[in-house]
């Protein structure tokens, strides 16, 4: 059986306050599927006062990092402070990194070679945009996406990657990707890790979809054969309906 995952991903959104409360709220809900491992990624500035607040049901990760443990690097945080604070977990590759903020393959895959070495597991994010599920090579583009950020590591380091699938144009747009369209993916994905390197490691990957993902849809999606579960970004700023989706399954 695969680890079956929720992830919240909070963005740039609360106040210190309010992501203390939501945070206290999700996890002292009672009904809280137990077999199911649940994430909130926090805006960095929050971490530390998560951390001290940390209940053990729901692990706190960060969203952004630079690859580089320290140094002249001005208004960055390293997975080297990160670490300090007890955090084990870091998005990379998220789209709204790669296209608001520039990050190309290059500074991707070096943070994912950063975070692994340092021991945090990663949540890699992958993704097409419009344009390029119009010209039907969403799924080459989405390979190759995994063939430039994270093939490079050995078999062993790969097995610390979660793979969250979430193509741009469903992000925050209310648009989600279809079950089906959201299986087809998450099955090539999978056929990539077997293919580049076994079918042991395919089989234990987890891969979530994101994008549009709420309470209303997510048991239709998480009832996808390869969809492992998700990575939440709207429907995770409310108590109720995060909580509904970690127990869609
Ligand atoms: P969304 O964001 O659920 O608001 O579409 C998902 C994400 O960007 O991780």
């Amino acid at each position: 059986m695969r680890r079956k995952i929720v992830a919240g991903n909070w963005k740039m959104n609360l106040t210190k306050s309010e992501a203390l409360s939501l945070y206290n709220n999700i996890s002292s809900a009672e009904n809280l599927a137990a077999d199911v491992e649940k994430m909130i990624f926090a805006p960095l500035l929050f971490l530390d006062a998560l951390k001290q607040n940390e209940s053990g049901l729901i692990k706190i990760g960060a969203q952004n990092f630079y690859s580089e443990a320290a140094g002249a690097f001005t208004g960055e945080v390293s997975f080297s402070q990160l670490k300090d604070l007890g955090i084990r977990y870091v998005l990379v590759g998220h789209s709204e990194r790669r296209v608001i903020f520039k990050e190309e393959d290059e500074l991707v895959k070096a943070k994912v070679n950063a975070a692994i070495n340092a021991g945090l597991k990663v949540i890699f994010c992958c993704g097409e945009s419009l344009e390029i599920r119009e010209t039907g090579t969403h799924i080459s583009f989405v390979v190759n996406q995994l063939k430039n950020n994270v093939f490079q590591l050995p078999e062993e380091a790969f097995g610390q990657i979660v793979i969250a699938y979430e193509p741009i144009w469903a992000i925050g747009t209310g648009k989600t990707a279809t079950p089906e369209q959201a299986e087809e993916m998450h099955e090539q994905i999978r056929l990539a890790v077997a293919q580049h390197y076994s079918n042991y490691l395919a089989e234990q990957t987890p891969i979530l979809y994101g994008g549009s993902c709420n309470a209303g849809n997510a048991k239709e999606l998480f009832a996808k054969p390869n969809i492992d579960g998700g990575l939440i970004g709207g429907a995770s700023l409310k108590t109720a309906d995060f909580i509904q989706i970690i127990n869609s399954f």
